[in-house]
């Protein structure tokens, strides 16, 4: 593992394309890779900072300046006194937004979705409220369950105005992938959650029990201009995901 990060390191310490001058920066992008790669487990301990930081010449305070990153991500975690580790439960800083996509490539896992639904129709009143739509117009309903790999996480309503997104089947596997197509991904969410217990067919669709903890997600994507461009409902499966949040004094 060691002397996969060196090489990543020193990779993009030659590469002129991506250059980046700051080896903080070039080493949190060379950590970040070879979890993507997987030549680090989740679970797998990092080498110390005082490895790291002979190895690749630099000194320990840049060595920690790009692991705290990384730690604030939810991509590495620390636990006093034993060290360094690659997340294992899916750590999802709250106040990034980010896809379901990008959160799970971003540990290494190939994410992908099952549609249950893809469809175009006249907004329901629920919809028209969370979306800001008259009735009578018309939105595109994606309704799918999350995989990493072969592991379902959560399954995922979505409702989109047609007027971003006329054609539904144009989403694969990435909602925000296709919304950026038409510049149309939202630069700001409102997202509240809270917790539930999850129902027998939602618990059978995510491979847990009946009745197990899970995370139910209410999401409002909007636009720079203040439009609505995504109102997505979720439950997420209480054992794999953590949300963290962080908390400022003014
Ligand atoms: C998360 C959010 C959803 C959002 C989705 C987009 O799962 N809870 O509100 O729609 O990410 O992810 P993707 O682009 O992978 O479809």
């Amino acid at each position: 593992m060691q002397n996969a990060l060196a090489e990543e390191y020193r990779r993009l310490s030659r590469d002129t394309t991506t250059h980046q001058p700051l080896a903080y920066l070039r080493l949190r992008r060379a950590i970040r890779n070879v979890i993507q790669h997987r030549d680090i487990e989740p679970g797998q301990t990092l080498p110390s900072e005082r490895d790291l930081s002979q190895v690749l010449g630099l000194s320990r305070v840049t060595v920690r300046k790009a692991i705290s990153g990384l730690v604030e991500e939810g991509l590495l975690t620390q636990r006093h006194g034993a060290g360094t580790f690659v997340a294992e439960r899916i750590i999802k800083p709250m106040s990034r937004l980010t896809s379901f996509t990008e959160d799970l490539r971003a540990r290494g896992l190939h994410p992908r979705s099952e549609f249950f639904e893809r469809s175009v129709g006249e907004v329901t009143p629920e919809e028209s409220m969370a979306l800001n739509l008259s009735p009578g117009m018309l939105v595109a309903r994606l309704h799918r369950v999350r995989y990493a790999e072969d592991e379902p996480l959560a399954i995922e309503r979505s409702v989109v105005p047609a007027s971003v997104l006329p054609d539904p089947h144009e989403v694969h596997d990435s909602l925000y992938e296709a919304l950026e197509k038409y510049n149309c991904r939202p630069v700001r969410a409102l997202q509240r959650l809270r917790a539930v217990l999850l129902g027998a067919r939602q618990a059978r669709l995510l491979h847990v029990s009946a009745g197990s903890a899970g995370l139910h997600i209410e999401r409002r994507g909007f636009l720079d201009d203040g439009r609505v461009v995504e109102f997505t409902t979720s439950w997420y499966r209480g054992d794999i995901y953590d949300f963290v949040a962080e908390l400022q004094t003014d």
